[in-house]
């Protein structure tokens, strides 16, 4: 090739690469929501069913580490349960919600032990985590169950630091009765929920935690009764309680539930779909699992949702989206991409 030929060649080769550098920053600077995320290693993000944690100034990502072999076990044929084996509780951290690094497995399956809650052949599912500042552990309560959901349990687990190692503690079956969907809310007064499907998913339960958060204190109230609802999510905002749920249809979506309240024990009142755009009437193809706000901006609120895929697990995917709010009643809108500029008007100035 002639000097000059080349020199033409590289400088559109050079050009080519710089273009395509910018594209993936900028990709890689917006969410994306229904697409595969990667970690900052360029592995795929493998939360589940997860929430996240702010503390110190970091978000801590908390989730189901759904890997191998995706299949349906003959009890779970009739509705369709497909599972993958257990191998633990995966965490992420992240400053900026974009940037997401992997911090390994924080609870580990116990594979030498068949009768353990955490045997792969169980089920291990929607794991939240919250700092207890009164006893200073990190505490991580998840859906326990066997493979054929039958057990419904509640289990919790304890740590010194955000990343791990949880001890595993014990798992209940809280107020004498099944759990399976659960989420963790904490009060602006230190006080600690779990909020899950009970009776057979008939009804959600909302039961006030011990000072340590490692127990059921006894104090509960049975809420939307008969109206079978799953993958509960509870906020605040404003001085009023917000909940969103799914209905009940295992891995397949099915619109999106959400209620208001002013007291975490109710009553509460349902506000319908907060959905709108295409696919609202099928949550975006997904199920809700959390909300949590944005730090150093007021009234800037995530969901988190997943878009299940139930026959590969692990190719499973993240919705998520901003809420907005018109007077009391939350809206979520799709959108293909965005970033944390939806949330300029809310930036706190220091
Ligand atoms: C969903 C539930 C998931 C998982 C699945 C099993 O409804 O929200 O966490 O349990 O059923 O089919």
């Amino acid at each position: 090739m002639k000097t000059e030929k080349r020199g033409f060649v590289i400088r559109v080769l050079v050009i080519v690469s710089v273009f395509a550098f910018v594209c993936r920053q900028g990709r890689a600077a917006q969410i994306h929501p229904g697409e595969i995320w990667l970690d900052s290693s360029g592995k795929p993000i493998n939360a589940h069913g997860g929430g996240v944690m702010v503390h110190e100034q970091t978000y801590y990502w908390y989730g189901e580490n759904k890997e191998g072999k995706t299949w349906l076990p003959e009890s779970n044929k009739s509705w369709d349960g497909y599972r993958v084996d257990v191998t633990g509780v995966r965490c992420y951290s992240s400053k900026d919600l974009l940037t997401w690094k992997d911090e390994g497995l924080v609870l580990k399956a116990v594979p030498e032990d068949p009768a353990h809650d955490l045997h792969p052949s169980k089920v291990v599912e929607r794991p939240k985590v919250a700092f207890n500042p009164r006893t200073e552990k990190f505490v991580m309560w998840m859906h326990i169950d066997s493979p054929d959901y039958k057990a419904a349990h509640a289990g919790v687990a304890v740590a010194d630091s955000p990343t791990g190692p949880f001890a595993y503690i014990e798992s209940v079956r809280p107020e004498g009765q099944d759990s399976r969907d659960q989420t963790m809310f904490v009060d602006d007064d230190g006080k600690a929920y779990r909020i899950y499907s009970s009776e057979n998913n008939d009804t959600t339960y909302i039961s006030l935690l011990s000072d340590d958060w490692l127990k059921h204190s006894g104090k509960f109230v049975r809420v939307f009764e008969k109206r079978r609802m799953e993958a509960q999510v509870v906020f605040k905002r404003g001085g009023k309680y917000y909940f969103l749920a799914s209905g009940c249809t295992g891995w397949d979506p099915n619109p999106m539930r959400s209620a208001v309240a002013d007291s975490i024990w109710g009553p509460w009142k349902e506000l319908g779909n907060p959905c709108t755009g295409p696919n609202a009437d099928k949550t975006f193809f997904g199920q809700s699992t959390f909300v949590f706000p944005v730090a150093g901006r007021t009234d800037a609120l995530i969901f988190m949702g997943d878009r299940w895929n139930k026959s590969n697990l692990p190719d499973s995917r993240y919705l998520w989206l901003p809420i907005r709010f018109e007077g009391d009643r939350l809206k979520i809108d799709w959108k293909d991409s965005w970033d944390l500029s939806v949330f300029n008007s809310n930036l706190i100035v220091q």
